[in-house]
């Protein structure tokens, strides 16, 4: 089976989908955030997602995570690489730059985080212990490198539920917890793509220091950086598409 390839996008990605036909798609869990566009890109046919709806109105804990993640699967995606904006915690990167981490620790609370209603033990406890697949991360950074693109490998994300932003205090619990970036919306769309053997990455997109480690108010951090870590990004999803694949 060839390699079908989604992208999941946050906020600030609407001119991907441009002029995809849509794709609207029932899952037993609900409706996804958005339709799926269809779109060439390079050499493929990808499927976008938009994780905050078409208008960005869905906030990051009223996701319905499971049926994005459901409709995805029933389009027969095998690898979701998804762009996630964070702040970053620890010195890796800093503002209008990109990661991609290779462990996260969820602080969630709340949300429908899992596809198992009972069954088989070992398919309940599916092992989490790398969260982000290792051969789409190397596939990721090979393709950086090879476009020029300064791309961090590795890093610990931490999800946190928003949809405030934290406070000092929590962004230092987060460094002593070994957390790199933070952000609202890596958990549970990883462990939910595991659940249904979809290999997941994410690629970080550093939009702010986070709180208490800037030197300008968040938001302000965030209108200075975004621009510049979606050209990386992008550059870097140019790249990967440009590639054939078995
Ligand atoms: N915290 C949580 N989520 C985020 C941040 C942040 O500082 N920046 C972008 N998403």
């Amino acid at each position: 089976m060839p390699e079908k390839f989604a992208i999941i996008v946050g906020s600030g990605f609407a001119d991907l989908v441009d002029d995809a036909p849509a794709q609207t798609v029932d899952t037993p869990y609900g409706q996804p955030s958005a339709p799926l566009y269809e779109s060439p890109i390079g050499r493929h046919r990808v499927l976008t997602l938009m994780r905050h709806g078409d208008n960005q109105g869905i906030p990051a804990h009223l996701i319905n995570y499971r049926a994005n993640i459901a409709a995805l699967k029933a389009k027969n995606t095998s690898s979701i690489i998804a762009l996630n904006t964070v702040g970053v915690v620890s010195q890796i990167r800093d503002g209008g730059q990109i990661g991609i981490p290779d462990q996260l620790i969820d602080y969630t609370w709340g949300r429908e985080h899992t596809f198992m209603t009972g069954g088989d033990m070992y398919e309940r406890h599916i092992e989490f212990t790398d969260p982000f697949s290792s051969p789409l991360r190397t596939r990721l950074l090979s393709a950086a490198a090879a476009a020029n693109v300064d791309c961090y490998d590795g890093g610990v994300y931490a999800a946190t539920q928003g949809p405030r932003l934290e406070t000092a205090a929590e962004v230092d619990r987060l460094e002593r917890d070994g957390a790199d970036y933070v952000g609202m919306t890596a958990m549970p769309e990883a462990v939910l793509a595991a659940e249904l053997k979809i290999k997941y990455a994410c690629i970080a997109l550093v939009v702010n220091r986070a709180a208490g480690r800037g030197d300008q108010p968040i938001h302000d951090d965030v209108e200075t950086n975004s621009a510049a870590a979606k050209a990386l990004a992008m550059r870097v999803i140019d790249r990967v598409f440009s590639e054939e694949t078995d």
